[in-house]
Parts: structure tokens; C-alpha cells; sequence
């Protein structure tokens, strides 16, 4: 089996390809923390008192509002660039399945980082989430559409 890329050009420009890495970097900042919120620190309560727990929470947490909704915003501005570099033109027999399937991907990252954006930044949260598990939930499905949209 040949793998590749482009229909055998040679890769990608490389403003390109340094947007797709700092989006890569940024999504696993955001990603990492759902991942790390929802599997470990959610079970803190189990070997720590609730009054601990709380206190441990707040301690983490202090630090990742610095940095975790920072990196959703530049998630989404470089996902915006990419998507305008490779959504490509419609064919006139309907979307490709990479264009479905980033279209998919592109308005759940782009509705996370616009509820993100407002509860954090704005202290809006139409959608009322408390938990982080919805979020968990999209960052999964994104991920595997990121990669699947490549079939
Ligand atoms: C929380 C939000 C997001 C996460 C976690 C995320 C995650 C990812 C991941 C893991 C990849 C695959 C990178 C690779 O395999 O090298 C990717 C690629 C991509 N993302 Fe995102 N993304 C998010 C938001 C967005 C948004 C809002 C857009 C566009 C509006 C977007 C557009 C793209 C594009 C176009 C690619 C494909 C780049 C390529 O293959 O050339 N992403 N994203």
C-alpha cells in the first residue's frame, strides 16, 4: 500500500503547516485538561475529604483559567485559518466526505469555542453547563472526525 499526501506533491506550505501545529498544540492544552478533569481530578473526592477536594480543586483550577480558555481561542482562530485553506471548492456533484466531515468538525469546535468564549470572557452561559463532561464528549468526537475526514 502507497500513502500519500496531496496527490503526490510535497506537502504543505509551510505558514500552513505551523498554523496546523500550533492548532495541534492548543487543542491538546484544551483537550489535555477535559481529559485530565474528567478521568483524574473529578475522582479527587474519593481520596480526599470534600472540604480537601474543594481546596485541591480551587488550587488547579486558579491555573488553568489562565491558560486553558486562552488556548480554545487560538484553537479556533488557527482552525478558522486552516478551514479557509483547505475546505476547497464544492463539487458541483455535492460535498466531498473530508468537507462534510470538517464541516462537522469546524461548527463543534467553533459553537465550544463561542460557549467557552462567553461563559469565561462574558460570564454568559445560555447553555447552562456545570459539569465538564459535554465538552469532554465534543473534544472525543472532534478528535476522531480530525482524523477520519481523511479517508
Ligand atoms: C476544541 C476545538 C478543536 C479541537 C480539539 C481540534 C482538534 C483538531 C485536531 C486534533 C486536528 C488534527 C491535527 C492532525 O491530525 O495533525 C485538527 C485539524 C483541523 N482542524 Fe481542528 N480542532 C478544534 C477546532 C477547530 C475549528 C473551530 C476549526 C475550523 C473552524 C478547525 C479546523 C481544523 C482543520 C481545517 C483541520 C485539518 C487540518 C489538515 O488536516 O490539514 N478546528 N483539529
Amino acid at each position: 500500500m502507497t500513502l500519500c499526501y496531496n496527490g503526490g506533491e510535497k506537502g504543505y506550505p509551510i505558514t500552513y503547516t505551523i498554523i496546523h501545529t500550533i492548532h495541534l498544540y492548543a487543542a491538546f492544552i484544551y483537550g489535555g485538561f477535559l481529559f485530565t478533569d474528567n478521568l483524574f481530578m473529578s475522582k479527587m473526592g474519593k481520596s480526599l475529604s470534600p472540604e480537601e477536594a474543594q481546596k485541591a480543586r480551587q488550587a488547579i483550577m486558579k491555573h488553568v483559567r489562565k491558560v486553558v480558555p486562552p488556548a480554545l481561542i487560538v484553537t479556533v482562530l488557527t482552525g478558522i485559518y486552516m478551514f479557509s485553506q483547505v475546505f476547497g471548492e464544492i463539487p458541483p456533484e455535492g460535498m466531498t466526505r473530508f468537507q462534510i466531515l470538517l464541516s462537522i468538525k469546524a461548527f463543534l469546535g467553533l459553537w465550544l469555542g463561542i460557549r467557552g468564549f462567553n461563559q469565561v470572557y462574558l460570564g454568559i452561559d445560555p447553555w447552562v453547563f456545570k459539569s465538564h463532561k459535554f465538552p469532554f464528549l465534543l473534544v472525543i468526537i472532534i478528535i476522531a472526525l480530525s482524523q477520519f475526514m481523511h479517508l
